[in-house]
């Protein structure tokens, strides 16, 4: 009898089916949206050099800055992130660490763009995040521009 060893292994993706929700229609989503702040690393982001304080962040919201914001539910109503459209056609989306890598981003990513037709989406991405490069590519993005800053230390 011979035994047989894969040389390569195995790896499956538990897929998670998820939900979403108006932010506007849930009182503790200012909450979650300023938690997902917290927990991104500063390379992830584009938009956030400085952590806005909490009342910052509700005024923020509060000004409904995008055509539509919203919060990504597990299909057992956790909330596992959020995503956005901006008024110019961005798509931001961000999920808690615990709920990556399970399929929900993209899944996210595709509702949004039936819910919201348009003729171009984009997606705005700091160079240093591979993860959300590769992520958005795998979704049919090409990448079209770098912008480049030359900003005045805002630390001191
Ligand atoms: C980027 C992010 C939204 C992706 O969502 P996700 O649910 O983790 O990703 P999915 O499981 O749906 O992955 C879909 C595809 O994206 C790509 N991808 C996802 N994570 C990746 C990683 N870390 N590196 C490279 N490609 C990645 C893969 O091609 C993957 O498909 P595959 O597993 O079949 O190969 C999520 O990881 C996240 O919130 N990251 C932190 C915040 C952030 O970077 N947001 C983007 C700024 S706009």
């Amino acid at each position: 009898m011979s035994a047989c060893l894969l040389s390569t292994p195995l790896t499956f993706k538990l897929i998670i089916s998820m939900k979403i929700t108006d932010v506007y229609q849930r009182e503790d989503a200012a909450q979650y949206l300023y938690q997902l702040l917290e927990e991104r690393a500063p390379h992830v982001s584009i938009s956030h050099k400085q952590m806005p304080t909490f009342a910052e962040h509700c005024e923020f919201m509060h000004g409904a800055p995008y055509v539509c914001w919203l919060l990504i539910l597990t299909d057992v109503g956790d909330v596992a992130g959020a995503i956005y459209l901006s008024k110019r056609d961005e798509i931001g989306v961000a999920l808690f660490k615990s709920y990556q890598g399970r399929g929900i981003g993209e899944s996210a990513v595709k509702e949004l763009i039936r819910l919201h037709p348009r003729r171009r989406f984009l997606a705005n991405v700091n160079p240093a995040n591979e993860a959300s490069a590769g992520f958005f590519r795998k979704l049919g993005f090409k990448e079209i521009q770098r912008t480049y800053e030359n900003a005045a230390d805002q630390s001191q």
